[in-house]
């Protein structure tokens, strides 16, 4: 019998064409960077996090690994422990052991790859009780499965949270509060502000994964609607925005051209571009204000000693 549970709570088709229309349809042009991660985009996003340009993975991972115990303590043992963005649940293997939550809850957009990841956390760790839910978790979404008797906590790791305009990142805090409920503790990746070169290389590296992770965007589109886009017709366009404090991934249009979605014509001038992902960077003061204005207040925070990545406890009241 396997310990695990799927839950699907996400209607992913409607929700990818009418966004897609929407965003080809305003000016600026963009698309939700929530639409990268189908099988193909998680597998390369996976990559991304081996390359020696991105330094949040690693130094996240190494934060966890040095100060692991610590972090559990905070989370506290036998709660049902959340994951937002559960992707390959790799992170989580570090606090697993100490933390022995009740029950886990991997949440992901991408289904298949949240289930072949449960699946195979579940092989290695067969007393754990799995709940996968594959949620669109930007919006409003319930739990489907809390019991009454446990503690909740969650874990969110990878600065995902910078890839919303801050105030929705506050929204969705307050959604993650509420799910926790007084008392409740959030273990929180964050990405620091720092040198322009180290954020330009991160998201500009040698082997182009990165430019290939944002083109499979476009794939993903004609591969599930019906939609013409010419991959070769479009540039990954990777910089700091210093004013904003965030990194923007674009897709640029390298020729004048018109392509058709849906049965809708979208014009493109030579130049123009889609408008693909934000990746907010906080310092450490900053995430602490974002996350008081939805009701978190600062537990401990753990930061490398190069101050690359934070990882932030937080607790609801
Ligand atoms: C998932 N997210 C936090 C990544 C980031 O750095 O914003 C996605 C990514 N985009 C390009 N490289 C990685």
């Amino acid at each position: 019998m396997s310990n695990v549970k799927f839950y699907d709570l996400h209607p992913p088709l409607a929700n990818l064409k009418e966004e897609v229309l929407n965003g080809l349809s305003s000016q600026p042009k963009a698309i939700s960077p929530k639409f990268f991660y189908d099988r193909e985009g998680s597998l390369l996003f996976d990559k991304i996090t081996e390359l020696p340009e991105y330094y949040p993975a690693r130094t996240e991972i190494s934060l966890l690994k040095e100060h692991g115990a610590e972090m559990a303590l905070q989370l506290g043992k036998k709660s049902l422990l959340l994951e937002l963005g559960s992707g390959s649940s790799q992170k989580i293997r570090l606090l697993l052991d100490a933390l022995q939550p009740a029950a886990y809850m991997p949440m992901d957009i991408s289904k298949e790859h949240l289930w072949h990841s449960a699946q195979t956390l579940a092989t290695d760790y067969p007393d754990l009780d799995i709940h996968a839910v594959c949620v669109d978790y930007s919006s409003d979404f319930h739990l489907p499965y809390s019991p009454d008797f446990m503690a909740k906590s969650a874990f969110f790791p990878g600065s995902s949270i910078g890839n919303f305009e801050p105030v929705e990142a506050q929204k969705l805090l307050q959604r993650v509060a509420q799910l926790l409920g007084h008392g409740g503790v959030l273990l929180i990746g964050v990405d620091l502000k720092k040198d322009l070169p180290s954020l330009n290389a991160a998201y500009n590296d040698a082997q182009a994964v990165t430019a290939a992770f944002n083109l499979n965007l476009l794939a993903r589109i004609n591969r599930e609607l019906e939609a013409h886009f010419d991959l070769s017709c479009f540039e990954h366009h990777a910089f700091y925005n210093e004013r904003l404090g965030r990194m923007e991934m674009h897709l640029v249009s390298n020729t004048p051209q018109t392509v058709k979605v849906e049965g809708k014509s979208f014009l493109f001038a030579k130049g123009e571009s889609i408008h693909t992902e934000c990746s907010y960077k906080y310092t450490v003061e900053e995430f602490h204000h974002l996350a008081a204005g939805a009701d978190f207040q600062p537990k401990q925070v753990w930061v490398d000693s190069s101050q690359l990545f934070s990882v932030h406890c937080l607790q609801v009241g």
